[in-house]
């Protein structure tokens, strides 16, 4: 259809009705014109297609189909193709199931560890979110089906996620809580995004002009349609304005009769409409045009093929924290306890919107009944105090094994869509059970079942854990694998575990007094804090172990200087010197050596997995560009590169670095000047035209107040001359008037000059 002629033909009532949901999952079909209805359904980790009634709360069943791995487990494999491969599936299933959008990829950042829909996002680091966020979606997007990143943006946190304020500087803004949306668009090209319930500074995402036109569609050439969260919408006029195209759900008349009214009384300009209308029907033709034609209903058989994705990532998702005494893989020879429920019933999702009816769910047990196994039940997922008999019987059990393998975790109800967990603690009864099971003198294992970072006070006393982390359909079927060396472990954690909760830089501002937070703690989310404030962590953003040992050696850059206009190459080395075959996750880090401006000591600019068979070595190489140096500068509201030296680190995890190497870098073009008799000298004197004019000038009237007896140490005590300096670098240059070092003719002269 050619979108122009046919927005010529619709009527403003039409075209009105198109800009809100017809009901929960589809748009305004337009008869007349032969315009059918477009549905879209939940992701992120499986596809939630409801028939019949619908609401999003759960109250109506969805189709039963495959439970994919979620997305904190989906970073956990830093595999970019894998998160294709899952795009890729989950675009198929809607095909076959007749839908046009699936509502996902969720990539907000996990500000802190209790927000309650951390399990449905990727990270805290942005880096890493976005390159797995533009993946998916690539995946989704090749079928003919659209993506819709969702919740955009600094939508951080459950706890009054519809009316909260987030009150965020720019520079943190762009640095930390958009970025991985930028790349998402940049780089994936969705043909949708969600916004979000909330306000940013104020202003509600749906109307949010800056975010929806001025960011998202003027600086990164966003081309698809914005949608609104469902219920997110506010005034009609005011969002259309915005540049939101679609509110959902629907039906409400009243959105479509007030943006009739406004255009008919000259309040909203009618092009304005055309252009909501014009970009929702390209994405409806996008679809149709790229999608396969008569696509295989979905059955058991691609069901069962689905079922093997979930499990390629639930094993490559599943992070190995600690092992030690040989304790994994568990020897052939070896009597295993199981205890804990979840051996036999996993925990594989969250809770809300993205909850997948599960056709089958494999379970520990079940795979492992050939080999020496028994089971006890261990705790109750209802009941948080230790239960005192299941415990008994568990240390009775205990007596006559080999190994004590504990499967534990987060009961489904502490991790939900709607509300943020209250503390980052297990059950206490599955604490203490842990605790008295590991001091029985028998290897101990855990297998976490989790959606977000927990605590683990016993760690020092259990010889291995593995976090499974929500592994979806396959949760069993990966843990037994892992548990035996089937499949050897290759997961990094995509957030930091912090010890408590308090040690979160977001602590004193989550959620915010009346549920509007203060994102006081800036740029500084995750392991950006903890290395800056040098802080214990449980265990650190990037950690993950795996059977074999890898050495990284030889580390190479290409050029030792560059601009930020060019780019440079830096490779390493990475032999498998362990006995297994495995995978390993090559991270790159950069930092500034002398900032000027407050900056983290590591920021992710690189992942690579490779696999390797024991004694096979490879050259892994990364790109570093401008992005790899920039911050966000509030001066030029853009990202800039400060000439200087930066170390480029290659490492296996954010706190093991294994090699560094120096580059120096031009940076930016100056930050235009603007002066005025208020602007610090010493902002001038950091930009080159800066140095150039006023530096020497200043130069000679320092030297001359210096012989002239005032402004040394002889006058103003030890340290004066230092003193001095210091007070005529900080002042505005206005003050050298002012001190007489300078007549106001000469500042004024050279303010001219400094903003030519
Ligand atoms: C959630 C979205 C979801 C939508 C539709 C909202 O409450 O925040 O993530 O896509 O409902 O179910």
């Amino acid at each position: 259809m050619d979108v122009k002629e046919l927005v010529s033909k619709m009527t403003l009532e039409e075209k009105a009705s198109l800009l809100s949901g017809s009901d929960f999952w589809h748009t305004q079909a337009i008869e007349r014109l032969g315009l059918e209805e477009f549905m879209m359904c939940d992701g992120p980790n499986g596809l939630r297609k409801q028939e019949g009634e619908s609401d999003h709360l759960g109250l109506h069943g969805s189709i039963s189909t495959v439970c994919y791995p979620t997305a904190s487990t989906v970073a956990s494999t830093f595999d970019e193709e894998l998160a294709e491969k899952l795009g890729e599936t989950l675009g198929k299933e809607c095909v076959r199931e007749d839908v046009s959008m699936l509502l996902g990829p969720g990539l907000n950042m996990k500000r802190s560890p209790v927000c309650g829909r951390n399990f449905e996002y990727y990270s805290e680091d942005p880096y890493l979110a976005g390159k797995i966020a533009a993946a998916y979606i690539r995946g989704v997007q090749s079928q003919g089906v659209a993506a819709c990143p969702k919740h955009f943006a600094a939508n951080n946190q459950e706890y009054r996620r519809m009316s909260g304020n987030s009150t965020v500087d720019e520079r943190t803004l762009h640095e930390v809580y958009l970025t991985a949306f930028e790349m998402a668009v940049k780089e994936g090209k969705p043909k949708s995004i969600m916004c979000s319930y909330n306000r940013l500074n104020g202003t509600y995402l749906s109307e949010n002009k800056y975010m929806l036109t001025d960011v998202l569609r003027d600086k990164w050439g966003f081309d698809g349609f914005v949608v609104t969260d469902w219920g997110a919408g506010k005034g009609p006029k005011e969002g259309v304005e915005a540049g939101l195209d679609l509110v959902m759900p629907g039906p409400n008349d009243d959105t479509p009769k007030a943006i009739v009214e406004a255009v008919k009384a000259g309040e909203l300009d009618e092009a304005k409409v055309d252009r909501a209308v014009t970009n929702i029907l390209e994405v409806f033709n996008w679809t149709k045009e790229n999608r396969p034609t008569d696509p295989p209903r979905s059955s058991d058989d691609t069901r069962k093929e689905d079922y093997k994705v979930a499990l390629e990532i639930a094993l490559a998702g599943a992070v190995l924290l600690k092992n030690t005494r040989r304790a994994l893989p568990i020897r052939e020879d070896r009597k295993v306890l199981f205890v804990g429920e979840f051996a036999k019933k996993p925990r594989i999702q969250g809770s809300g919107s993205s909850h997948i009816n599960s056709a089958y769910v494999s379970n520990a047990y079940d795979f492992a009944k050939d080999r020496d196994i028994s089971f006890v039940q261990g705790y109750n997922t209802k009941e948080p105090e230790l239960d005192y008999k299941l415990r008994d019987e568990a240390v009775n059990a205990a007596r006559d094994v080999d190994e004590i393998v504990i499967f534990a975790g987060l009961p489904g109800s502490y991790e939900s869509e709607g509300f943020d967990r209250k503390d980052i603690n297990l059950p206490t009864g599955q604490d203490k059970l842990i605790d008295e099971l590991a001091h029985l003198g028998k290897r101990t294992v855990v297998v976490m079942h989790n959606g977000a970072p927990v605590a683990m006070p016993w760690i020092d006393s259990v010889d291995a854990v593995i976090d499974m982390q929500l592994t979806g359909d396959a949760a069993g079927e990966a843990a037994v694998k892992l548990l035996w060396g089937e499949a050897n472990p290759c997961g990094k954690l995509a957030e930091s575990y912090p010890v408590k909760l308090s040690d979160n830089p977001s602590f004193l501002n989550f959620p915010g007094d009346s549920g509007n937070p203060v994102y006081a703690e800036g740029i500084y989310i995750g392991y950006r804090y903890y290395e800056k404030k040098r802080m214990q962590v449980l265990f650190p953003f990037g950690h993950g172990l795996s059977y074999s040992e890898f050495e990284y050696s030889n580390v190479k850059l290409d050029k030792e200087s560059i601009t930020d206009k060019e780019s440079a190459v830096v490779s390493v080395d990475v032999w498998n010197v362990g006995r297994y075959k495995g995978s390993e996750i090559v991270q790159l880090y950069v930092s500034a050596d002398k900032p000027k401006v407050s900056r983290p000591l590591k920021e992710l600019k690189g992942f690579k997995k490779i696999t390797l068979e024991p004694g096979q070595k490879v050259t892994v190489s990364f790109t570093l560009d401008k992005r790899s140096f920039a911050y966000y500068s509030e001066k030029i509201h853009d990202f800039y590169v400060e000439s200087g030296d930066y170390t480029v680190m290659i490492g296996a995890a954010s706190n093991d670095i294994r090699h560094a190497k120096k580059i120096e870098v031009e940076g930016t073009e100056t930050i235009p000047l603007n002066v005025d008799l208020t602007t610090a000298i010493v902002d001038i004197l950091d930009t080159r035209k800066g140095q150039e004019i006023l530096g020497p000038v200043l130069k000679k009237s320092m030297e001359e107040r210096s012989k002239s007896g005032s402004a040394n140490d002889d006058a103003l005590g030890e340290g004066g001359a230092e003193m001095f300096e210091n007070m005529v670098m900080e002042m505005p240059i206005g003050t050298l008037a002012s001190f007489g070092m300078m007549e106001m003719e000469e500042v004024m002269a050279l303010i001219d000059k400094l903003n030519s």
